[in-house]
């Protein structure tokens, strides 16, 4: 059931102390990746949340929301848009600049890829200070398209992503596995 899914999942994540840099517990979903059950079980996972609150388009967060949602997004028979870090994309994009700890980022997507007809559930693999997320939230609103929400393998609950990511999803669900 669930619960076994999830500590499947749980149990192919390696914590990686001090990367990138002291202080900082990276999340390696390499090993996940690597095993065709549970790569297998985040797939159909992330494809039953897409569905569930009517998803017609998946976005994925550059990179690791990449390698994740694009086979949900396969498994759903929903199409896939790429939210890329700025310079990457050919054509006409829509940006969207958000601060880190130190400076900024910004980050694009095509702009004819969304239209106001799409509904789009955004996936990424973690959400940590959630500006990413949020950042992709106001470019599917400033494309017009509705947000369906965001789904996530891990949230690091005490960086507070879940309540920075609150106002751009206005109702919408977050979901972490
Ligand atoms: C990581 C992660 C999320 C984001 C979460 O990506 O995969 O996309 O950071 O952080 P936030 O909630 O504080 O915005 P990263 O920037 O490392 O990009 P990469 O996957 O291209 O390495």
């Amino acid at each position: 059931g669930p619960a076994d899914a999830t500590a499947l999942l749980l149990s192919r994540v390696r914590d990686v102390p001090d990367h990138p840099e002291p202080g900082v517990v990276f999340k390696d979903i390499t090993p996940l990746l690597a095993d065709p059950a549970a790569f297998t079980a985040l797939t159909d996972a992330l494809a039953e949340i897409s569905l569930r609150h009517g998803a017609t388009k998946i976005v994925g967060l550059e990179a690791r929301g990449f390698i994740l949602g694009a086979p949900a997004a396969v498994r759903a028979g929903l199409g896939f848009i790429p939210v890329r870090k700025a310079g990457k994309l050919p054509g006409a994009t829509l940006s969207q600049s958000y601060d880190l700890e130190y400076g900024t980022a910004e980050i694009e997507v095509h702009a004819e890829d969304l239209t106001a007809a799409d509904r789009v559930m955004v996936i990424d693999d973690v959400l940590a200070t959630g500006g990413t997320a949020e950042a992709s939230l106001r470019l599917i609103r400033r494309a017009g398209a509705e947000v369906a929400g965001v789904a996530v393998l891990m949230e690091i609950g005490f960086l507070g992503g879940r309540a920075r990511l609150e106002p751009a999803l206005d109702g919408a669900p977050l979901e972490a596995l």
